[in-house]
């Protein structure tokens, strides 16, 4: 944990921000697998994180900006418990531990609540992402779960992303741990990979990394050959001659920040010439977006040199052709590149996904609807203190080949004729993560190989 003034500080300018009424801090609870005490991982909620620390299911809390009171309600643990799963920190001493005096048993919340709205008070609260935290608030509040993402407090929404999209000096070090981390899963990747092997050989491997660093992983890891299906989990496939494998793996580190990369590299020791060319148009293309990281540029625009660039690669290979400038405005490009230049990054690998990319990652903006732009998670102007992540790709998906070419879809800027000889392709992509700083960009972590070259060095 950070000191308890850390924690003191993000909720006095929250307090600041909202200004008035009471703001309610939805926990997570352990979740049953497949029997109650068989539980998932368990994973605290980030924003409950952030401004109460505390790692420990079953906590609930509140601000009354109005009375000045801060509310951790939890239970203390019963002897069956403690029998079962071992003891932890009082609720007093987890609520001193980030600065909290008054706690009160988990019942107390909702006759807290329930007077609250007696008194015609605002009660603000974040949309629920979990069916938990749906089932609280119709407890709580009675509001259904069909409209409660709808009736979240818009401004406590707002003033939390306007918190935790800036981070600090002491997250920056906490991200930089967990990417370091996540090169490291990459590196091993690379150097165990061989003809015969299972993908899930793979994934196992990175995963053990994550862990035996002291965390977890940030996401599920994708460890694919068939790296054209953007978040492919299925790793059942064994790896051939001949093939490119695709990692996209993170670790989120015991502070429970998150590494997000991405790698691709033979499985022989060298790249087919084919796999080549087209590598290096993905490569150009990260190395453009790259280059225009800086504060003031609207990530949007970032995108599109990104896309445009590929397009100018797809163009000299003969995959596209036309006016390029056209093509990348009408979404052309989006046959080979079909998902978002990156995202913001920090206790979610997607940052605040749950509060809504359009707050997060658009400032309130309306986003694109056109394919491709419409899966940008992040277009807003960049600020210094923004994490994200850099990660343009290429991918033949056969499916999408077919469908455009049935619809005769932009015919003017696609040859299908070349794009057909490359359907079985596959996909690549490589990722990194960057802190946006007051002159332009830091790259976070140790660096993993990236050029031809340096990928081919790392499997011979
Ligand atoms: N690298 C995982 C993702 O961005 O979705
Ligand atoms: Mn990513």
């Amino acid at each position: 944990m950070f000191t308890k003034e850390t924690y003191q500080k993000r909720r006095d300018l929250l307090k600041k921000q909202v200004n008035s009424g009471i703001l309610l801090f939805l926990g997570n609870d352990e979740c049953g697998m497949n029997y109650t005490d068989n539980t998932y991982h368990y994973r605290q909620d980030s924003t409950f994180l952030y401004f109460f620390g505390s790692d420990y299911a079953g906590l609930n809390a509140i601000i009354d900006i109005d009375e000045n009171r801060e509310i951790i309600f939890g239970d203390e643990l019963t002897i069956d418990h403690i029998v079962w799963m071992g003891t932890q920190p009082t609720i007093k001493e987890k609520s001193a531990a980030v600065g909290i005096n008054e706690t009160a048993p988990a019942a107390d919340l909702k006759s807290y609540l329930e007077k609250a709205v007696k008194q015609n008070r605002t009660i603000h609260y974040l949309p629920p992402y979990r069916p938990e935290h749906q089932i609280k608030l119709f407890d709580l509040l009675q509001v259904h779960p069909n409209i409660a993402a709808k009736n979240a407090s818009v401004k406590f929404i707002n003033a939390v992303v306007n918190q935790r999209n800036y981070k600090s000096t002491e997250e920056i070090i906490q991200i930089e741990d967990a990417v370091n981390i996540t090169a490291d899963m990459h590196l091993a990747a690379m150097k165990m990979a061989k003809p015969g092997m299972k993908e899930s050989e793979i994934a196992a491997a990175v995963q053990e990394i994550a862990i035996g660093a002291g965390g977890q992983l940030s996401f599920p890891v994708i460890a694919t050959i068939n790296g054209q299906t953007l978040h492919n989990h299925y790793h059942g496939n064994t790896l051939k001659s001949g093939d490119m494998m695709l990692i996209d793996c993170g670790a989120e580190n015991g502070m429970h920040y998150a590494g997000d990369m991405s790698s691709t590299f033979p499985v022989n020791k060298t790249f087919t010439q084919r796999q080549r060319e087209i590598y290096q148009i993905a490569l150009n293309s990260h190395e453009a977006a790259i280059a225009e990281l800086r504060p003031g540029v609207k990530f949007k625009d970032v995108h599109l040199k990104a896309a445009r660039t590929i397009a100018e690669g797809m163009k000299d290979m003969g995959f596209m052709k036309g006016d390029l400038d056209e093509a990348v405005q009408q979404g052309a490009h989006a046959l080979f590149f079909q998902c978002g230049l990156g995202h913001m990054m920090g206790m979610d690998v997607h940052d605040m996904e749950n509060l809504g990319e359009v707050y997060v990652g658009y400032n309130g903006e309306a986003k694109s609807t056109q394919f491709g732009l419409k899966s940008l998670r992040l277009g807003r102007e960049l600020e210094p203190g923004f994490v994200l992540t850099i990660e343009p790709g290429i991918y033949f998906i056969p499916e999408l080949i077919d469908m455009w070419k049935a619809e005769k879809r932009f015919t003017d800027f696609i040859n299908y004729d070349k794009v057909e000889e490359y359907k079985d392709f596959g996909g690549l992509r490589n990722e990194e993560d960057f802190l946006i700083t007051e002159n332009g960009a830091r790259l976070l972590g140790k660096p993993i190989p990236k050029t031809i070259e340096e990928v081919e060095a790392q499997r011979s």
